[in-house]
């Protein structure tokens, strides 16, 4: 078989722009375009210099019926609400979808009128939409035709939170996460609140209740308890361009010893390809930090036990463009191609930044 074709929806935003460098470096497939209505025409490097001299694509802008025939299996790196009619005319037109957005992370339409405020458009999509992450849903990612890369926060929290939670180790309730994440969670364009005099050195909290990915973590990480979970989530600004932090405080339903925790943690994630436990209080970097994931596919995860509080807290890291993004949507693409899960994102994150 000839190198597979995949085409990039949102080519010009900061998840488009990763998803290039990782799949011009694959190896297994070509990107036959990428899509950005204010660059059309113009050499993607103009947009992402780090691209310079690696390809001669040129930002194009399709409709989508022509661009259907130019590939088997497409990225929507688009924001919320605008990749749904993507989705629904590449599906119709038998090709598989890895999209990017939030459009079809929830399974249950009600649930976007709630977060959203919106009416989902296609909601007889969710049910064939499979959540794309790998750790928890490897096969069915596999014979999906629209897979659903979860949010970048969500991402964190869920890989953080899922083996301690779906073997009863902490209660469904209550579970505080605390997020921090740096500057390019928010896109490339520009706005106020990512103006450098107004983002340089914040630590600002945003959203301090509410926000969008609680529904996406309580989706999972309630399955995984085959109960209701109550998730109480808070995300920072903090004075970084890439990475994520959550730190997770949750509550033991029995005392625990570090070595129950480590059994929950190995058992879940025993040869997964970019989930690491980083817990050693011996060395500078013995707990997650994204400084060191910056550019990599890991999330790395550590723990505490608290005896004082009877409290669990957990450090999950990522990079939010890699393994909350760009890189996670690769790695279900391999699953989908049958592919090499890890292929194309095996470089290790750059220390020191
Ligand atoms: N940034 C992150 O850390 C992160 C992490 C996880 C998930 N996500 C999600 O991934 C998606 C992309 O995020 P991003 O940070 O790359 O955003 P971004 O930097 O703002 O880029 C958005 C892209 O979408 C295109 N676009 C905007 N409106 C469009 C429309 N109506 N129709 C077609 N194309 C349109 C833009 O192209 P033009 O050049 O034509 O304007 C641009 O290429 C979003 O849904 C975001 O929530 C982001």
């Amino acid at each position: 078989m000839g190198v597979r074709k995949v085409g990039i929806f949102g080519g010009s935003g900061y998840v488009g722009g990763e998803l290039l460098r990782i799949l011009l470096g694959h190896g297994g497939v070509e990107v036959a375009f990428v899509t950005s209505k204010r660059f059309e025409g113009k050499a993607v490097h103009k947009v992402h210099p780090n691209l310079r001299g690696l390809t001669d694509l040129k930002f194009s802008s399709p409709a989508i019926p022509e661009a259907a025939e130019l590939a088997e299996l497409f990225f929507l790196a688009l924001p919320h609400g605008s990749s749904a009619p993507f989705a629904a005319e590449l599906l119709k037109a038998g090709k598989r979808v890895v999209d990017l957005s939030a459009d079809f992370r929830l399974k249950n339409g009600e649930e976007y009128e709630r977060w959203y405020r919106w009416k989902h458009p296609f909601p007889e999509l969710l049910r064939e939409a499979v959540l794309g992450l790998p750790e928890l849903h490897r096969d069915e990612i596999r014979g999906a035709q629209l897979v659903a890369v979860p949010g970048c926060m969500a991402t964190a929290a869920i890989l953080g939170l899922f083996p301690v939670v779906s073997k009863g180790l902490v209660n469904a309730e209550p579970i505080v996460i605390d997020a921090k994440i740096g500057s390019s969670g928010g896109g490339a364009s520009p706005t106020l609140e990512g103006y450098h005099p107004e983002r340089y050195g914040v630590v600002r909290p945003y959203q301090p209740v509410g926000h969008r990915h609680i529904a996406e973590i309580e989706q999972e990480v309630g399955s995984a308890a085959a109960g209701k979970v109550v998730v109480s989530f808070t995300p920072h600004a903090v004075n970084m361009v890439r990475g994520i932090l959550c730190t997770i405080h949750a509550f033991q339903t029995r005392e625990l010893e570090n070595k129950d925790v480590w059994k929950a943690y190995r058992e879940s994630y025993e040869g997964e390809p970019f989930v690491r436990l980083v817990k050693d209080p011996t060395i500078l970097h013995g707990l997650p930090d994204p400084k060191v994931l910056a550019g990599s596919n890991y999330c790395d995860i550590g723990f505490e036990l608290d005896e004082h509080a009877k409290r669990l807290v957990i450090f999950s890291a990522i990079d939010n463009l890699i393994k909350g993004a760009a890189g996670n949507a690769v790695q279900c693409m391999n699953l989908m191609l049958g592919e090499e899960e890890s292929k194309g994102l095996k470089s290790p994150g750059i220390h020191p930044v």
